[in-house]
């Protein structure tokens, strides 16, 4: 069984600072994470792997963690698609999986 993980340490951000838990939404669902981490860690850390889904409807998930991948894309409230391995978490965020908007259209063929 998959035990879920939280990342201490990021190659572009640098140590994740373990600042107080905070609290965001994920799919409308309640997520803990401290304050500095990325929302790709908080989401790994919760156990959440899918963060987006491909065209073909497929999930998809951190991938490079770098930000060269865009397979973390996901949708914050009030600030449109982000990457969630580089966004910091701030608490009361409402995040959503990213849905590619052609992913029925793409899998109909
Ligand atoms: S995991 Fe590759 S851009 Fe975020």
């Amino acid at each position: 069984m998959n035990q879920p993980i939280r990342l201490a340490e990021h190659p572009l951000l640098g140590p994740f600072e373990r600042g107080p838990e905070v609290e965001f939404s994920f799919e409308g669902t309640p997520v803990t994470a401290h304050a500095g981490e990325s929302l790709g860690a908080a989401l790994l850390a919760a156990g959440i792997r899918t963060l987006r889904v491909s065209r073909r409807g497929e999930p998809r998930g951190l991938y490079c963690a770098i930000g060269q991948c865009l397979e973390c894309r996901v949708v914050v409230e009030g600030a449109g698609m982000r990457r969630a391995c580089l966004t910091p978490v701030e608490a009361g965020m409402v995040v959503r999986r990213h849905r590619d908007p052609r992913g029925s259209r793409a899998h109909d063929r």
